[in-house]
Parts: structure tokens; C-alpha cells; sequence
């Protein structure tokens, strides 16, 4: 059976490029009415030009509690109802370890990557429970480096593993009341904005270490294939799939 969103509502953060663009286009395809929440106003309204009718934007930032609320509203507003969230909007780090870790960074990377998407997940199991028959689903948005220990720096590497953690307590707290989250770890995408987080540079000596394991990556995932996979974790389809960790990155980390 094809994974079908038809009449499904989906929220999509980080949208406004990169995957989260591409998850918003294939959801589209899919049958799927879409928000598409960005902190960046000027791509945000490009991409849902480009998408049209069935693409609503909301500019916001996700790591703001005082602006979470207001997307699941927003969404309510336009389209009726949420059935879908997908945790995409993510900053990458400077590939700093431990010992010159930059407290800034730290705190913007845990607010992004792990705080925003607790604040949305609260806020859309709210309504999910809250529906006449209660139920949605929830797909976050990982990396490799949820898996392995060094393809980036402590920061991002501490978000995205703890973003397994708030995916598996997610599945297992409301197994029963027809509400799955599950993540996606994809390896390395080309033509996304991420690499924006080196524009103040990188710690070079860290940076030359994660590459090395790069050499294990058969290829470069293409965005609407990693689109895809969020497809079909979104639709009916993958039903029986509940706190799965899903290795997208055609077998980098198996090694
Ligand atoms: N590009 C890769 O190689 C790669 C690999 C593995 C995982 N990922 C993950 O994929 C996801 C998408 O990354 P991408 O590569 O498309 O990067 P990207 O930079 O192109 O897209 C991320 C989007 O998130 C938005 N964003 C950033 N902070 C935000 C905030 N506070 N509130 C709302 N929106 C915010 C940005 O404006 C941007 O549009 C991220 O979670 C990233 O960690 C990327």
C-alpha cells in the first residue's frame, strides 16, 4: 500500500528550506494540508509561495514556549485539527568537544534541537488527546550523530542522542492512546542551510576527526528521499511503528 496523508493536518518546523522544505513538499504530494513554522520570515514565505494553498506559514521560533502554543492554535485556525508533527528545525554545532565548548552555542543547539521539540510535542499531545477520537503522530528529526558518538561537536551530539531519549519516552507514555513517535537519523544532505552554523568558524582539529568517519558514508542522502521516509512514518502505513529509531543514511552508522 502507498503512503497515502490524504485529509491528514501536519505541522512541519523548520520548513522554510533544507528538509524540512522538502518533508512540507512530499507531505503536500502525499494529500496532507501543511504548516510550516520557521524563525527565518524571508524563506518561510518564499517556500510556502512556491507550495500554494495547501501550505500555511507561521513564523516562529520553536525554542520559545510563548510562541509553541500559538503554532497548534494557528493550525486549528486554518486547517481545523493536527494530526502530524515533525520536529525538523535543527542547528548544527562547530564541531566543538567538551573541553572548548562555547556556552552560547551549547544553549542555542539544547533549545533548538531538544527543547523545542519537547515544547511542541507537549503542546500537540494536548490536542491529539483532546480530539473526539484521540490520536497523531509525531516525527522527529535526528542525525547520525544520535547514534555515534563523533560525526559532530558535544552539543549537537548531546541534542540529537537525547532527542532519541524524548522519542522512546514519547512512544512508550501514550502506546495505548493511539499516538506514535518514532525518529529519523539521517547521515549527510546535501543543499541545506545547516553548514550556516561555520560561518564564525569551526574547531578545525575535531571537524577533521568526525570527517573521517564520513569515508563510511556510501553517498549523500537526496532530500526527497529522506522526504520520503517521513512519508511514510506520518501515514497509516507504518502503524506498527512506535519509538523506532531509524538509521536513514544508506548504512553509514551500521558500521
Ligand atoms: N544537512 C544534514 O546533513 C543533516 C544531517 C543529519 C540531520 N540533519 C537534521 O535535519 C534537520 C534539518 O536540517 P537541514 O539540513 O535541512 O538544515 P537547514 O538549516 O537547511 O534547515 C533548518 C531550518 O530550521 C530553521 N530554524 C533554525 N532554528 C529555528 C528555530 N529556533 N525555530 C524555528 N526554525 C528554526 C532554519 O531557519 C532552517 O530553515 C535538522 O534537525 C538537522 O539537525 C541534517
Amino acid at each position: 500500500m502507498a503512503a497515502s496523508l490524504a485529509s491528514k493536518v501536519a505541522i512541519i518546523t523548520g520548513a522554510g528550506g533544507g528538509l524540512g522544505k522538502a518533508i512540507a513538499t512530499a507531505f503536500i504530494a502525499a494529500g496532507a494540508r501543511t504548516v510550516l513554522v520557521d524563525i527565518n520570515k524571508a524563506n518561510l514565505d518564499t517556500t510556502v509561495a512556491e507550495l500554494g494553498e495547501k501550505a500555511h506559514a507561521v513564523q516562529a521560533n520553536v525554542a520559545a514556549p510563548e510562541s509553541v502554543q500559538n503554532i497548534i492554535d494557528e493550525t486549528i485556525k486554518r486547517f481545523g485539527t493536527v494530526d502530524v508533527l515533525v520536529n525538523n528545525a535543527g542547528v548544527m554545532d562547530n564541531f566543538a568537544p567538551v573541553g572548548d565548548v562555547d556556552l552560547k552555542i551549547w544553549d542555542k543547539v539544547i533549545a533548538v534541537n531538544l527543547t523545542g521539540p519537547m515544547l511542541l510535542s507537549r503542546a500537540a499531545i494536548k490536542h491529539f488527546l483532546s480530539k473526539d477520537t484521540p490520536g497523531g503522530v509525531i516525527v522527529n528529526i535526528g542525525s547520525t550523530a544520535s547514534l555515534r558518538g563523533n560525526c559532530a561537536g558535544a552539543a549537537y551530539t548531546t541534542s540529537k542522542h537525547a532527542l532519541v531519549g524524548l522519542t522512546k519516552n514519547t512512544a512508550a507514555a501514550y502506546h495505548k492512546k493511539n499516538i506514535r513517535c518514532n525518529i529519523i537519523c539521517p547521515g549527510a544532505m546535501m543543499n541545506t542551510n545547516i553548514k550556516d552554523a561555520f560561518t564564525n568558524g569551526t574547531h578545525a582539529e575535531n571537524q577533521q576527526l568526525a570527517l573521517l568517519t564520513m569515508a563510511m558514508q556510501p553517498n549523500v542522502s537526496e532530500l526527497p528521499d529522506m522526504a520520503n521516509v517521513a512519508v511514510y512514518l506520518a501515514s497509516d502505513t507504518s502503524k506498527t511503528l512506535n519509538g523506532a529509531v531509524i538509521a536513514a543514511d544508506g548504512g553509514w552508522s551500521a558500521f
